[in-house]
């Protein structure tokens, strides 16, 4: 405590002993009266349930599997509810919706309405209310928010204003991004509770008071909206030692007769008030608090709440003793309201939490790759579902009841949610378990084309044999490689026009494709490379690839129709040569070094920068621990037993494959590493596509797969690293903003999660590379860049999975993997103009639809229309349609969103401005209403607690009140606005040019 006792003592108007239950509602109101002039202990009785880890999330809520862990989510509500019935001073919160929607449906009426009436009275409290607790490193910021939503949409519904969660509790994931604490503040939350920071960090901040703070999650968006309050928790999430009365753990209870010769109630009060003296020492108010619960526990509810009640009542009866210790069954939202009306100034902070550290040689930031192939699923899984949700939104009842069935986005919306745990995303659930996250997404997918067969059907007027070929990665697809003829719908979800390479195996050697207006667009076929040949094993047929380039409106689709024809020469008109040293389209050239045949540099024509640049494959081996430390590499983990990784090759066999649309060099690293460099006509960018895998372990090392580039760029140790795809953070090798960093692993210690692009620069030229997915990346040397692409490890790293990370893939040998990198050459003023656009194309991808042409007429609809787009002007180019998609029935869910941050592009960091109501073309929308992200409170009733910043004299102003006039939506570089609004469907009329 502050000499000169405690700060920031409020006046308590109803001053009780001990606390009661008011029963006046939900809220800051029915929170336990702490007694003035005390220390405050506030107990919060919670269980932490992992949307899948060791177990699948059905085993998990049933109880299944019990060799495996012992843990049953159902069993936990059942026992928790007649607990709290029991006594109206019990408290008790529930985090995750994934599972608390699944009991609910089972319950009956008499239980639901007890629960109901538990919620109404603050006693049960939902906290934080997403889905799952998702990760916050390899999270893309569209289903994150997504996933937020669709927890929070259920308990708004089901419970009302008093199922809407204030606080944000994030007390498992493994490190913190600035970018989900500003997602986090947008959604209306009051605060923020997590658990892991690095072990430095929290010395550091527990010697100062630091462990709670605002944390400002953007430089662009004013305070306060971008502020979050922020609090570490003592223990991470568990009780203090000594103080687990889980059946799971084995503290004693309390034996508390005084008859007898166990009793320990004087050995527990004194462990209990060493705990809250050694706590007191670190936190800046009069109130602590306690994690009381941890993982999967309060199954058996009865240990907790009968010691709890006993701890309450021996410490509190203290106090006629002289004792200033008051213990309370509290909650998240009551501990933050008491800290705000302690009316204390905060510590600020700007950075965010990553890499999270619980040792020395501990860096969790292996997770920022593991399960690679995974990552790329959910990240291609969240692109589909956009797709889904837009023509659900855009068609009604059309896309949801059709000539295909009925079906909706939820499955692939649920299964999102759940692929965005801390647990799913990062690749740290056991094997099993992921193919059962992969299973969820891929029976989405299902139910989704079935959605978009049928507002497919609706928008062209005709029914014809839509197939979705997913293979398209490996040149699978049995309509395109075996029909004479087919159509291809090419959907683009963007609110702008799209120029988009598409590539269809085919076993054809010549082909005519025909655009929307009958117009012939230029083709090519091109063989089937070996690289591709073996990845497919026996999958697929295609010999060859044919590639035209499409344009696709805003919002909308075109179709093409392709003709197979008997003409023999075109098949030859491409060229293939060995050893190339150089290839060239209208804006960049890239050189290849003409010994090794590695990537040497890079130019762009159009801007005359030039960069003498190295790529190569490397990797790291992966430690098995050594006398330093027992660590291992894991699946959470990174310790390469060196700083310096193996090149894979130091020279690659390669041959340039060139026809009028694309030119491509593919180098052969190794059996298991190949590369393929491309530029097609017209493209503003080098696209790298790596193939890696399986990664031999013959040798008995665990090998972790880099792709990097070294440059001759003076970088002084800074680099840049997207948050969660959208805003970028400065990075300085061996450095961390807040406290002074003893580094100790010079590699792992300075990996960062790069969710979508990376980039180095100096004065003049910057550097950047977009990822398709989230990986790990730094920069260990100036002027270098690496991203990992791939791991394969043979030992645990004993932080709970269990498991190595081994990924065996279908065939046993080792999982392979194909992905992209984008280059791209630019001056540090400008790259954000492509970057930012690129990056929404990287995730929001138009998707091909195939048909075998068999339309037949459908429904009313004029028919044959052949282009379409649902708006009636593309969006301005730093406006962003984030989200589209049906939200309650007959309400429709809107988010625009400015991706550019505020000083990073001349040209597009500035406000821009969209009338909703003359935004669509085929629907009209009414009662528009803003609403704060997650889309669970209107904005204007939004009324966040204020803070004092430590230096201000005063709290933050409110978010100030808005006028909303929908013809004239303002977008700041960075926001997002969100939007309900009544949609009405127009008669359209064919788009067909
Ligand atoms: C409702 O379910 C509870 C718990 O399973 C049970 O105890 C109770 O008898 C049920 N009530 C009715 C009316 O079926
Ligand atoms: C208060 O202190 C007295 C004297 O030490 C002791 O007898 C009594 O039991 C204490 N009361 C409580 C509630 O511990
Ligand atoms: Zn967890």
């Amino acid at each position: 405590m502050e000499s000169g006792g405690y700060r920031g003592l409020y006046v308590v108007v109803v001053v009780l002993l001990g606390y009661v239950h008011r029963g006046t509602g939900c809220g800051p109101e029915t929170c336990p009266v702490a007694p003035e002039g005390l220390l405050n202990v506030h107990l919060i009785p919670h269980t932490h349930n992992d949307v899948g880890w060791l177990k699948t999330v059905d085993q998990y809520y049933y109880g299944g599997r019990n060799s495996i862990q012992h843990a049953g989510v159902q069993y936990i509500l059942d026992s928790v509810v007649p607990q709290l019935l029991a006594d109206p001073r019990r408290r008790f919160i529930y985090v995750e919706s994934a599972f608390f929607w699944r009991w609910w449906q089972e319950q009956n009426e008499s239980v639901q309405r007890d629960v109901s009436q538990l919620i109404q009275e603050g006693r049960l409290e939902f906290i934080n209310g997403g889905w799952s607790m998702n990760d916050e490193a390899a999270t893309h910021y569209s289903p994150i928010i997504d996933q937020m939503t669709l927890g929070l949409q259920f308990l708004q519904s089901t419970f009302g204003e008093c199922g809407r969660p204030r606080v944000a509790w994030h007390i498992d994931p493994f490190g913190h991004s600035r970018e989900q604490a500003l997602l986090f503040a947008q959604m209306g939350y009051d605060g923020l509770f997590f658990g892991r920071l690095d072990y430095q960090d929290k010395k550091n901040r527990e010697n100062k008071k630091q462990m709670e703070m605002i944390w400002r999650g953007s430089d662009d968006l004013a305070a306060p909206t971008a502020d979050l309050f922020t609090g570490v928790l003592p223990n991470g999430y568990n009780p203090p030692e000594g103080f687990c009365w889980d059946q799971l753990c084995s503290d004693p209870p309390i034996m508390d007769d005084p008859q007898m010769e166990d009793n320990n109630v004087d050995a527990v009060l004194q462990l209990f008030m060493k705990a809250v003296n050694t706590q007191a020492d670190k936190y800046r108010s009069n109130h602590i608090v306690m994690t009381m619960g941890s993982d999967f526990q309060y199954e058996n509810a009865i240990p907790w709440f009968k010691n709890m009640d006993k701890l309450i009542k021996l410490v509190n009866a203290q106090q006629t003793n002289g004792s200033k210790v008051n213990v309370i069954y509290s909650t998240p939202s009551c501990y933050l309201t008491a800290l705000n009306r302690a009316n204390l100034s905060w510590p600020v902070k700007m950075d965010d939490f990553f890499p999270y550290a619980d040792g020395p040689h501990m860096f969790w930031t292996g997770y920022f790759t593991s399960r690679a192939g995974f990552k790329r699923y959910e990240r291609l899984s969240n692109n589909f579902l956009q797709v889904c949700n837009q023509l659900e939104a855009l068609t009604g009842a059309a896309a949801t009841h059709g000539p295909y069935g009925t079906s909706s986005s939820l499955t692939l919306r649920r299964a999102m949610g759940v692929a965005q745990h801390h647990d799913a995303i990062t690749g740290t659930a056991k094997q099993h378990v992921n193919d059962d996250y992969t299973l969820r997404l891929y029976k989405g997918w299902e139910t989704c084309q079935v959605v978009i067969s049928n507002a497919l059907s609706s928008l062209t007027g005709t029914k014809e044999s839509f197939t979705f070929c997913n293979l398209l990665n490996i040149s699978v697809c049995p309509t395109t490689e075996t029909a004479k003829s087919f159509n291809v719908f090419l959907y683009n979800p963007l609110g702008r026009a799209v120029t988009w390479n598409v590539r269809l195996p085919v076993n054809g050697v010549a082909y005519t494709v025909k655009g929307p207006s009958g117009e012939t667009v230029t083709s090519e076929v091109t063989p089937v490379s070996k690289f591709t040949e073996y990845l497919r094993k026996d999958q697929g047929t295609a010999k060859c690839e044919l590639i035209f380039q499409a344009q696709i409106p805003p919002l909308g689709f075109t179709k093409f129709t392709v003709q197979k024809v008997s003409a023999q020469e075109r098949f030859f008109t491409r060229t293939k040569k060995t050893n190339p040293t150089k290839i060239e389209n209208k804006y960049y050239r890239v050189e290849f070094h003409p010994e090794t045949g590695l990537i040497s540099g890079i130019h762009n024509l159009e801007k005359g920068i030039s960069l003498p640049l190295t790529h190569s494959f490397y990797w790291y081996n992966a430690s098995i621990g050594d006398s330093e430390s027992t660590q291992a590499s894991g699946a959470y983990i990174f310790r390469p037993n060196q700083s310096t990784p193996q090149p894979v090759n130091q020279k690659v066999r390669s041959y340039l494959v060139q026809n009028s649309l694309v030119q491509e060099v593919y180098q052969n690293f190794s059996s298991w590493c190949s590369q393929v460099v491309r530029l097609y006509t017209d493209q503003r960018y080098v696209e790298l596509e790596w193939t890696v895998g399986p990664i031999p372990i013959g040798d008995r090392i665990g090998k972790e797969v880099i792709s990097r580039f070294e440059s001759n760029l003076q970088t002084n140790g800074l680099f840049y690293t997207d948050a969660n795809g959208r805003q970028v953070l400065q990075r300085r090798r061996d450095f961390r903003e807040t406290w002074p960093l003893k580094q100790t692993e010079p590699v792992a210690g300075n990996y960062y999660p790069v969710n979508s692009r990376i980039y180095i620069k100096d004065k003049n030229i910057q550097f950047t590379v977009l990822t398709d997915r989230s990986q790990g990346g730094s920069s260990i040397t100036d002027g270098s860049l690496e991203l990992m692409v791939q791991r394969r490890l043979l030992y645990d790293d004993i932080r709970g999975v269990g498991e190595p990370l081994l990924e065996p893939g279908p065939y046993g040998e080792g999982i392979i993997l194909r992905g992209r990198h984008l280059l791209l050459l630019d001056t540090p003023q400008s790259s954000a103009d492509l970057h930012r656009t690129l990056g929404l194309q990287e995730y929001m991808s138009p998707q091909i639809i195939l048909s075998s042409g068999d339309a037949v007429p459908y429904s009313s609809q004029q028919g044959g229309s052949n282009q379409f787009s649902a708006l009636k002007a593309p969006l301005p180019d730093n406006v962003h349609l984030l989200t589209l998609a049906l939200h309650e029935p007959k309400k429709l869910l809107l988010r625009l969103e400015n991706p550019f941050q505020g000083h990073e592009s001349a040209n597009y960091s500035q406000p821009a401005t969209v009338n909703l109501q003359e935004l669509f073309s085929t629907i009209s929308l009414s009662e528009v209403e803003e609403m704060t992200l997650s889309a669970n409170l209107p904005k204007s009733k939004m009324n966040r607690m204020q803070w004092r910043a430590e230096g201000a004299s005063d709290a933050h102003k409110r978010d100030s009140g808005f006028f909303l006039d929908p013809a004239a939506i303002t977008l700041n570089p960075m926001e997002i606005r969100t939007f309900l609004a009544t949609v009405q469907y127009r008669k359209y009329t064919s788009a067909g040019r």
